[in-house]
């Protein structure tokens, strides 16, 4: 089997020390990322183009020996393939001519998803190959509640109240939205994970902005049905979700029957979720991106207290969300360097 340490800690076997990966760990902190993706002008061009996405999938992988790859791409591809207009512009991030009207909605069709996210399939088949036997390929998609946020709101917003005032004022007209993104979501995963990747991840980057009532049902409730969909389709196939920004009631989405493992943002005590969400299931996270910044003596200190919080249980050491552009590559290195030689305290 590939995939390693990581697909390992998934399955519930203990390693010496735990897996390490990096959210965003290919990307613009690190030199031979920008030369090449300033090979392409558009950013979709460039998810879109294998050998690139391949080659900058592999870069942190060569830099750091990390114990798993993310696949190189973005969580806009699903609104790309429904038919919605979506561009990046430098400095400014992504912008989607936005939704404003329910009609629209019939518009998007997920007919065209397979064909139009081949390139995406053909990089993590050729990654797949590209990769040590050891090194799990993870696959990704962005959760229904975060990719409406952007669908709606037209571009990234620091509250989303268009979005959250669609879904407290027209709740079926939001659901019919969040029901075509579950089965495009549940498409893509499964064409990924049919493509070679050995386990995927679910980005629910904006779930925080919601009460938790409505946490309930416009984030878990949909992620809960896409695991479903997909462990269907490929039951052995470890599922990572990732609720950000959720406070407590990260502890609903300790739901064994359709999540392996549960990544945790900064805000989450370690010691917290030692005590609350381990003994459920497998827990990631969640260094603070600024600590990698940082470096030094900082950093070493954080990563130790994190990894003899939850290194004793299920765990995946990664940041709480992902590396920032002004980090020094050195930094990542030390971090690895921290996590690998950490040795347990005797229980
Ligand atoms: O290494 C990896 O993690 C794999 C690739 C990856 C990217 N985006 C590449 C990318 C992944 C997993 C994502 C997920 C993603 N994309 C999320 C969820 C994770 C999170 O950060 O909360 C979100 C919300 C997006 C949407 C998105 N894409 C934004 C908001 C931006 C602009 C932000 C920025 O840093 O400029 C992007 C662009 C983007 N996606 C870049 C990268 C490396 C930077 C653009 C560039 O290189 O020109």
């Amino acid at each position: 089997m590939s995939g390693g340490k990581l697909l390992e800690t998934l399955s519930g076997t203990r390693s010496p020390t735990p897996p390490i990966w990096l959210m965003r760990q290919a990307g613009r902190y690190l030199p031979e990322y920008r030369a090449i993706r300033a090979t392409t002008s558009s950013f979709l061009e460039f998810c879109y183009t294998p050998e690139k996405a391949v080659e900058v999938t592999l870069q942190p992988i060569r830099r750091f020996g990390f114990d798993a790859a993310i696949i190189f791409s973005d969580i806009l591809v699903i609104p790309d393939a429904l038919g919605q207009k979506v561009w990046f512009e430098t400095g400014e991030g992504p912008k989607l001519e936005p939704l404003t009207d329910p009609a629209q909605f019939g518009k998007l069709s997920r007919g065209r998803l397979p064909e139009f996210l081949a390139p995406v399939y053909r990089a993590i088949s050729e990654a797949r190959k590209a990769l040590p036997r050891e090194t799990a390929l993870l696959g990704f998609a962005g959760a229904p509640f975060t990719l409406a946020c952007y669908m709606i709101e037209g571009s990234g917003s620091r509250d989303f109240a268009k979005v959250k005032q669609w879904a407290y004022s027209h709740p079926e007209s939001f659901s019919v939205l969040i029901d075509l993104l579950v089965d495009a979501i549940v498409d893509h995963l499964v064409n990924q994970i049919e493509a070679g990747a050995d386990a995927v991840q679910l980005f629910d980057s904006h779930a925080g902005v919601l009460p938790e009532e409505q946490v309930f049902s416009w984030s878990l409730e949909p992620m809960v049905r896409i695991a479903h969909g997909v462990r269907a389709r490929h039951p052995k196939v470890p599922i990572i979700a990732f609720p950000r920004a959720v406070g407590p009631a990260a502890l609903m989405y300790r739901r064994p029957d359709a999540f392996s493992a549960l990544s945790l943002d900064t805000g989450l005590g370690a010691h917290w979720a030692a005590k609350e969400l381990q003994p459920h299931i497998c827990v990631q996270g969640n260094l603070d991106p600024i600590m990698l910044v940082a470096g030094g003596a900082a950093l070493e200190r954080e990563a130790t207290r994190i990894l003899d919080k939850l290194g004793h249980g299920p765990f995946i050491f990664n940041l709480g969300h992902g590396v920032v552009p002004q980090t020094p590559p050195e930094h990542v290195a030390q971090l690895v360097e921290i996590v690998r030689n950490w040795k347990p305290s005797t229980e």
